[in-house]
């Protein structure tokens, strides 16, 4: 099956690009020391579907998830600066209103799962290889 490399050294603090892997969109944000500690600090009883944020990621800087909502398949905003974030400043599902925290996991709206973590592995460290 296809994988596909991302080079993560021109993606600033606080910045998200989207890669194509299989077909589907693939955020990778590096997120902002402020946006990793509320998603660690966020307990497991707030959560529709409860997973530690270390659960999510392999290094806490760098989140990955496919960027297909689980409620009906739309692409999430949130990955432009200009982007309504939502409620939990991660991603806004403007189909049917589901809000993502910076950890991609479902807060609010009628999607059942957190935006899926592909597998992938850091092959330098400033390159992953999703798949
Ligand atoms: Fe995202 Fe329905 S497809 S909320």
């Amino acid at each position: 099956l296809a994988s596909t490399d991302v080079d993560l050294s021109p993606i600033a603090v606080g910045q998200a690009i989207t890669v194509v892997w299989r077909g589907k969109p693939v955020f990778v944000r590096h997120r902002t020391p402020e946006e990793i500690q509320v998603a660690r600090d966020t307990p497991l009883t707030a959560l529709k579907d409860p997973a530690t944020d270390a659960s999510r990621v392999e290094k806490a800087e760098w989140l990955v998830v496919v960027g297909v909502c689980t409620h009906l398949g739309c692409v999430p905003l949130g990955q432009k600066p200009t982007d309504v974030k939502g409620d939990y400043n991660g991603w806004f599902c403007p189909c049917h209103g589901s809000h993502y925290d910076t950890s991609g996991r479902i807060r609010q709206g009628p999607a059942p799962l957190n935006l899926a973590v592909p597998g992938y592995s850091f092959t330098s460290d400033t390159q992953i290889r999703i798949g």
